[in-house]
């Protein structure tokens, strides 16, 4: 273990040198992507509620807490004021508010205990219980598409959104919010996770009466596939569940996923984007190995013996796959992981994601020793 240390340790001085140049020559953006020369786009100026513009400034603060350095602090600052448009935008918020202010404002109120910030984080948290449908006992995913009313959804992916339920039931001493994250994860343990530990992506129940009607492929390969990085979500879903419950059938949940993740890691530790698909063309997802290779780390804290061995072993495999096939370390370029895909069924893949570099980052720390609490 003192060998990983070590190694996560030198990757992240070499990740430090590199980050402090990319978020001078970003200051005021909030990236998802890059273009062609490797530079970030700002993804605020293009969909200013997309669901992953927390995620700068979720790496803005792991940075500020590795290197202390003001900018990173500066910057995920600014970096949450302009989210404040989206908590007065109706449509534009859904069951991701977790990814959007949980590591935004109630990082920064964690950290400097603002009071506009946990103001923030308690808006996000009450519009996310207000989500919870009371006959399926799930939190509603996305909002209507068009025509498409998508209110009897709910998604693997959720389960990362309810630690800013978990953290304003602790702030409030109001336990509405984590009984409705209690429920939700129940939900989610009863009809997304299969017998074999796989997890689907997608649940649909009746909005009216509750019931389960059936369930979608989403963004894996297809019906009844492997989404790997709805996996991952599993994986560190369950965990966090535990972590704010102390309930052990969460925990359970979570080894169980982790050792259908574990056996399916293919021997290069390359994770494709589900792993279920074809074998030409190969699609890889550096997204889904960098929340895996994390929740593994999380999951890892909780369990002992041979299980730790096992989890903590697969997290730094992933981690090396990563560092030596899917990194771009060059300076001049912003991102990090070269190799994420959000979608089976989309036009591109393998591209940068920011989502994908924030993981890697947060992984290597917690690889390193640097205990930094974000969910
Ligand atoms: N909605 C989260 C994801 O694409 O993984």
């Amino acid at each position: 273990m003192q060998q990983t240390q070590t190694w996560a340790a030198e990757k992240l001085t070499q990740i430090e040198e590199k980050m402090i140049q990319v978020v001078r020559r970003n200051q005021g953006i909030i990236p998802y992507t890059t273009d062609e020369q490797g530079h970030f786009k700002d993804m605020f100026k293009e969909i200013p509620t997309w669901w992953t513009n927390g995620f700068w400034g979720a790496l803005l603060w792991q940075m500020y807490t590795l290197t202390n350095d003001d900018l990173y602090q500066q910057e995920a600052i600014a970096t949450e004021a302009k989210l404040d448009g989206n908590l007065m935008n109706a449509e534009g918020l859904d069951h991701d508010n977790g990814f959007k202010w949980e590591l935004t404002a109630v990082e920064n109120y964690r950290l400097t205990g603002a009071k506009d910030s946990r103001n923030r984080g308690l808006l996000a948290a009450n519009n996310l219980a207000g989500r919870f449908n009371l006959n399926g006992r799930f939190i509603r995913a996305w909002n209507d598409w068009g025509d498409l009313n998508r209110s009897g959804l709910a998604i693997v992916d959720c389960l990362m959104n309810l630690p800013l339920l978990y953290w304003a039931s602790e702030e409030t001493q109001d336990p509405r919010f984590k009984q409705i994250a209690v429920a939700h994860a129940q939900t989610a343990q009863e009809y997304l996770v299969r017998p074999d530990g796989s997890v689907k992506h997608i649940i649909v129940f009746d909005p009216e009466t509750g019931a389960y009607l059936h369930s979608e492929g989403g963004q894996g390969y297809g019906h009844g596939s492997s989404w790997t990085r709805g996996q991952g979500w599993g994986i560190y879903g369950f965990t966090l569940s535990y972590e704010y419950t102390k309930d052990e059938s969460f925990l359970n949940t979570a080894k169980q996923i982790a050792n259908y993740f574990i056996a399916n890691i293919p021997d290069d530790g390359l994770i494709p984007i589900d792993f279920r698909q074809p074998n030409e063309p190969w699609l890889e997802d550096s997204s889904a190995a960098a929340i895996a290779a994390s929740g593994l780390l999380e999951l890892a804290k909780y369990t002992t013996g041979r299980d730790q061995e096992i989890f903590q072993a697969a997290a730094v495999k992933l981690l090396k796959a990563l560092a030596d096939h899917s990194c771009d370390w060059q300076l001049d370029h912003d991102n990090l992981l070269t190799s994420c895909s959000a979608s089976y069924d989309e036009e591109n893949h393998e591209y940068p994601i920011i989502y994908g570099d924030y993981f890697f980052i947060e992984a290597l720390a917690k690889l390193a020793g640097h205990e930094f609490k974000i969910w």
